[in-house]
């Protein structure tokens, strides 16, 4: 069987072969390259034919050996390991180094990146006053989005992307100072004093310190919560192709350094449609307020009336395998915080969901806000910070990304083309003779 794809153009008769290109899957990801498309012509003059595909809803933007998702199976891997078995087995922090470096770390080396992440988790204290200017009620993420871009004018030198040393400081730069920031902006609006990191704990511990530890208290992070935070950030740390990966990628495609380009990320993640979900659904379940109210809910959800929060996603089409993990994991976090009526709702809601033809055939499944949102409340972060907890592991991601895109001999400055549906050319009319 060749691996091509025949073309024939109506508008002439013509008929083009065009070679198709895999990756590690034949039957999952295979593409034609979009520029093949420009010898399709009416006319030599014709600038030729384009793919429209308003969204990427099915354009590869990029060959990558980061992130596998089967959407359909309901598969999330990170360089080839199961997202469930990361999970159970390993940490954050060696996610982070896994998707960056492309390999688990050996003792050494996961030793070394530890140290290097908690050495740069201290922030300048002149970010630290950049940050007291923001007023009382300042939203978490709009602080974390600027003050992200304004460390930019702290490193200069990581202007030089092209330079795999200066890109590597950067990044423990990024992942070190995204909690502390983080948890500054939240002290910032609660009127603590901010907590500076801690090194002999570890990076969720610390993070949950530099959060929740109050002025003449010590705090130890429970080793429970801890463990269920860092598995929220390892399923969090990358999901390939998505809004603000794609966002890192164009903005990045131009070579600014990566402060600014984590920045444009975390702005695209900012919205109610990608970092903001889990909010939502956790409104949802506040609404319907107790279990015997579900089913008038979904009712309503089938009537058109209201959506299903948390449901549905634009990858999967099937249950995300990331909601599986988190929805143990809710059961083992309120065992401890205190049970809340919000998870008893949800899992009514998806008991009911999963039964309904409705869901079913549209298949609608539990996608990761689902129950993150749960957990996060119950581990005491309010509903504003929730986008900010997705950008904290989100930022590994995000570079892991950014290092591919610069990495790659093919990719160049990302500049989609258009089908120009306005006007054709007209005269200036002046104003006088406007009516
Ligand atoms: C993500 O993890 O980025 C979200 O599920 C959104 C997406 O992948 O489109």
């Amino acid at each position: 069987m060749p691996d091509t794809l025949t073309i024939i153009d109506n508008r002439t008769g013509k008929r083009y072969e065009v070679p198709i290109l895999y990756g590690t899957y034949p039957t999952y990801g295979a593409a034609i390259r979009g520029a093949d498309l420009r010898q399709i012509r009416v006319s030599e003059d014709d600038f030729g034919l384009m793919s429209y595909d308003p969204a990427f809803l099915n354009t590869a933007s990029t060959k990558s050996s980061i992130t596998f998702i089967d959407g359909d199976r309901g598969i999330l891997r990170y360089r080839g390991y199961d997202i469930a078995e990361l999970a159970e087995k390993s940490t954050f922090l060696e996610v982070a180094y896994l998707l960056l470096h492309g390999e688990l770390p050996t003792i050494d080396q996961l030793e070394d990146w530890t140290c290097w992440i908690k050495r740069h988790a201290f922030i300048h204290e002149n970010v630290k006053k950049f940050m007291d200017g923001f007023r009382y009620d300042a939203h978490p993420m709009g602080i974390l989005v600027s003050t992200v871009a304004a460390l930019s004018t702290f490193y200069p030198e990581s202007k030089n992307v092209l330079d795999p040393a200066v890109r590597r400081k950067q990044a423990y730069r990024l992942i070190a100072k995204l909690p502390t920031i983080a948890a500054f902006s939240y002290r910032h609006r609660m009127g603590f004093p901010y907590t500076y990191p801690a090194e002999d704990l570890g990076f969720t511990g610390n993070f949950l310190k530099m959060m929740f530890e109050r002025p003449g208290r010590t705090y130890e992070p429970h080793p429970v919560l801890t463990r269920a935070l860092d598995v929220i950030f390892l399923l969090h740390a990358d999901h390939e192709q998505n809004c603000s990966a794609n966002a890192m990628r164009s903005v990045g495609s131009s070579h600014p350094d990566p402060y600014v380009a984590v920045a444009a990320a975390a702005a695209a993640l900012y919205g109610p449609l990608h970092g903001g979900a889990n909010e939502q659904v956790l409104r949802m379940l506040h609404d319907i307020g107790s279990i015997d109210r579900v089913p008038d809910y979904i009712r309503r959800v089938k009537a058109g009336e209201l959506r299903l929060m948390g449901f549905g996603h634009r990858v999967y089409k099937n249950y995300d395998p990331r909601a599986r993990v988190l929805k143990e994991m809710a059961g083992q976090v309120l065992e401890i915080t205190g049970s809340t009526p919000l998870l008893r709702i949800a899992l009514e809601l998806e008991r009911i969901a999963l039964e309904d033809d409705y869901f079913i055939s549209r298949k609608l499944y539990p996608n990761v806000d689902f129950y993150s949102g749960i957990i996060c409340q119950a581990l005491g972060f309010p509903t504003d910070m929730f986008p900010v907890l997705f950008a904290i592991p989100r930022v590994a991601g995000w570079l892991a990304q950014w290092q591919e895109m610069l990495e790659d001999p093919e990719q160049r400055i990302a500049r989609p083309r258009q089908v120009y549906t306005g006007p054709d050319l007209r005269e200036y009319v002046p104003i006088e003779d406007r009516s």
